[in-house]
């Protein structure tokens, strides 16, 4: 057995050798994840006594503290009620949740909080070959923890979308008790305003989890679907929405219907699944709601631009991409289909050995069995645009990937240049470079 002290000095240099490699040697493309500023960093490493503390209790219809079970909370509360404001401000709602410590913590609770207010456990879904995470299946939490029936939406391959109308069709028949939209692979607005009626009419709670869009909606590049019919919002911080790793649940309660829910879902974060909820992030959850009150719609507006002129540079020069005649993507993402380079395995492991971080991915009309290699890549854009990168930029860096996806250079090769170009964009943009920063822009 390796004994204590070699372990430790081992897991010391591996992390620091993976602060640099992937925050200095690659390019990130992971659709999944984002890109903190120096503020938010910053913010976090002055939050470390808080990490350490515990505020089991119940909030109140505001999202605010109600009632908590130890001593020591006086400023443990108020950083509470004021992340939470920040958040209600940011997205325009009366009330939110951010105990949640991750997106998957923040489906839970809602997802259990809205079967228990509509006494009803049948959930209508996007099918997750299409796109819907595993937290929304039948196979992961919504069905294998919660249990949950999942009846699935009728996704149309040509639009790349849930098809509204046939929706509305299946909606009728089940009767759920809640009706999902959101997803993983996730290009186009869903049709939530189209099938809000119906969801009305057959008593649907109308969950949306924008975990992947939450920050192209605070810039207001994305659907809104709070004004476009979602009873509720389930997302996590980290992704486009640039601020520490989190997860946040948002509404108005403005019936007694919502008012129900608010209520079930409080209960279902405590005490049904929540004891430590990760105080220490909070602090650094609002200065990067501030950042996006700020510089929201510009970073959100480059993303959406950056993503589609990846999508139509590596289209014309002879990749498949998805939903061509769509435009490509409206979000962060795009999806590109390689099964005629060799598929999904080979081209990602060789980007990554270029230093191009991204995942493969199941197209919705891949064998979905077939796992180990799928047609697809998925590609986003959120972290790059943060580094800086503009259109030309971006062709730019097409323009490697294609070496690579084309094999028209070794990876290893291609991997210099890479590293050349990403020693153009250290830094960070549309964000603070220190909390001092942030506080000039308040004051
Ligand atoms: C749509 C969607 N919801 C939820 C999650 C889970 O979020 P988290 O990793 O914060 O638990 C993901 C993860 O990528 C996701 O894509």
């Amino acid at each position: 057995m390796t004994d204590m002290p070699e372990i430790v000095s081992n897991l010391i240099q591996a992390s620091k050798k993976h602060e640099q490699y992937r925050s200095e040697e690659c390019i990130n493309m992971i659709a999944s994840e984002g890109i903190k500023s120096p503020a938010v960093s910053q913010m976090l490493d002055m939050s470390h006594d808080l990490a350490t503390r515990y505020a089991e209790g119940e909030n109140d219809m505001a999202g605010h503290v109600k009632k908590r079970y130890y001593q020591g909370q006086k400023y443990m509360s108020q950083i509470e009620d004021l992340a939470c404001d920040a958040v209600k401000n940011l997205f325009r709602t009366s009330w939110a949740d951010v105990r949640l410590i991750s997106g998957t913590h923040a489906n839970t609770a809602t997802f259990k909080g809205l079967s228990l207010a509509s006494k009803n456990n049948k959930m209508v879904v996007t099918p997750l070959s299409c796109g819907a995470h595993i937290s929304h299946d039948y196979t992961g939490l919504a069905g294998s923890i919660l249990g949950i029936d999942n009846i699935n939406h009728v996704y149309d391959l040509d639009e790349f979308n849930i098809d509204p109308d046939k929706s509305a069709y299946v909606i009728r028949a089940a009767k759920p008790g809640i009706v999902t939209f959101g997803g993983s692979l996730f290009l186009f607005p869903h049709p939530v305003k189209e099938l809000k009626a119906v969801c009305d009419e057959v008593g649907a709670y109308v969950a949306y989890d924008a975990a992947h869009v939450l920050g192209l909606i605070a810039g207001g590049q994305f659907q809104d679907p709070l004004r476009e019919g979602a009873d509720f919002i389930t997302a996590s911080t980290h992704k486009t929405f640039p601020g520490p790793q989190g997860g946040v649940i948002m509404g108005s309660p403005d019936t007694p219907a919502k008012e129900k829910a608010v209520k079930k879902i409080q209960h279902a974060v405590f005490p049904l699944t929540a004891s430590s909820t990760h105080l220490g992030r909070l602090p650094a959850l609002g200065i990067a709601c501030l950042e996006m009150k700020i510089f929201g719609q510009q970073l959100a507006t480059q993303i959406v631009k950056n993503a589609q002129t990846a999508g139509q540079y590596l289209c014309e020069n002879g990749v498949k991409v998805v939903a061509e005649k769509k435009g490509f993507t409206r979000s962060h993402q795009i999806a590109l289909d390689v099964r005629g380079f060799g598929g999904g395995n080979r081209v990602a492991q060789d980007l990554e050995d270029a230093s191009i971080i991204l995942n493969k991915n199941l197209l919705p009309y891949d064998d979905q069995a077939d796992k180990g290699n799928p047609s697809g890549l998925r590609v986003g854009f959120q972290d790059v645009t943060r580094r800086g990168l503009m259109e030309g930029d971006v062709k730019h860096l097409c323009d490697l990937m294609l070496d690579v996806i084309k094999e028209k250079r070794k990876p290893v090769q291609v991997k210099a240049d890479v590293l050349a170009f990403k020693k153009e964009f250290c830094g960070v943009k549309y964000g603070f470079q220190s909390v001092e920063e942030a506080l000039k822009y308040v004051k």
